[in-house]
């Protein structure tokens, strides 16, 4: 991977937009890969927004899924019936269509599940589910055709390295493991110990490590005490920098 230095710059989201404009040669598809907590949505949802670009977050997909075989009262061990499922079930994430503060809506098979899939037995189940080869072949099939369209932000684990190989921009967000629970322990309302949330973290670390593909050729943004808008300019200063760009 490249390794670049961070070197936060203030103000430089106005500065790219002063100084250059609008450009007219970006990367169609742009990755976010890194692990949990590492502000992969946050940021990838910002530089859609930024960009005019859809936003797409893959995690949904394998949740959703897991939530479905859960649902379904299937055995999440029984390997083939989780596989058989992913290739049965229609998984769509579309515009929000609930005024709810969601940002996306998340349907499996018609059915609204974008709150459910953040339930916290989804997430202890969903590595499990993500781990089944067959699982990973229907999933990434289904992301490939949605990113081939183009103008999107793609984040997840396996984006830059299997999903989107030719993806003119791959990113990978690092961050501590300290910095990823201290997030993760204020985003939510019950203010769970931050040692908790960071035990936790790290055994999904450990469950998702076969998972997590960073590509050779993405650039690296360490993320600890930056903010999402230091990151967001940071990526903008560096899309400015690119060999190639104007
Ligand atoms: O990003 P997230 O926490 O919502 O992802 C949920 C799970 O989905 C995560 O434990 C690993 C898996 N996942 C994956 O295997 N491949 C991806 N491209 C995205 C997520």
């Amino acid at each position: 991977m490249k390794r670049q230095r961070v070197i936060p710059l203030a103000g430089s989201v106005w500065h790219y937009h002063r100084t250059r404009g609008p450009r007219m040669d970006l990367p169609s598809v742009i990755t976010i890969d890194g692990p949990a907590g590492a502000g992969k949505s946050t940021l990838g949802a910002l530089l859609a927004e930024r960009l005019g670009y859809l936003y797409f977050d893959t995690g949904l997909m394998y949740r959703a899924l897991t939530l479905a075989a859960m649902r379904a009262g299937i055995d999440l061990h029984e390997r083939q019936a989780v596989e058989a499922l992913a290739a049965r079930t229609r998984l769509e994430v579309t515009e929000p269509r609930v005024n709810d503060g969601r940002q996306y809506t998340v349907l499996a098979d018609d059915t609204d599940v974008t709150w459910a899939i953040r339930d916290p037995a989804v997430e202890r189940n969903v590595s499990l589910v993500s781990s089944y080869p067959g699982v990973r072949r229907e999933l990434t099939r289904q992301q490939r055709a949605i990113g081939q369209r183009g103008r999107v932000v793609m984040v997840g684990r396996d984006i830059g390295s299997v999903v989107m190989p030719d993806a003119e921009l791959k990113i990978f967000l690092q961050a501590s493991l300290d910095e990823r629970a201290r997030r993760r322990a204020n985003e939510r309302v019950d203010a769970p110990p931050v040692a908790e949330v960071r035990e936790a973290i790290a055994r999904r670390d450990a469950l998702d490590e076969h998972v997590m593909r960073p590509a050779p050729d993405a650039v690296v943004l360490h993320t600890d005490g930056l903010s999402p808008a230091e990151e967001l300019a940071w990526i903008l200063d560096y899309l400015g920098r690119r060999p190639g760009s104007a």
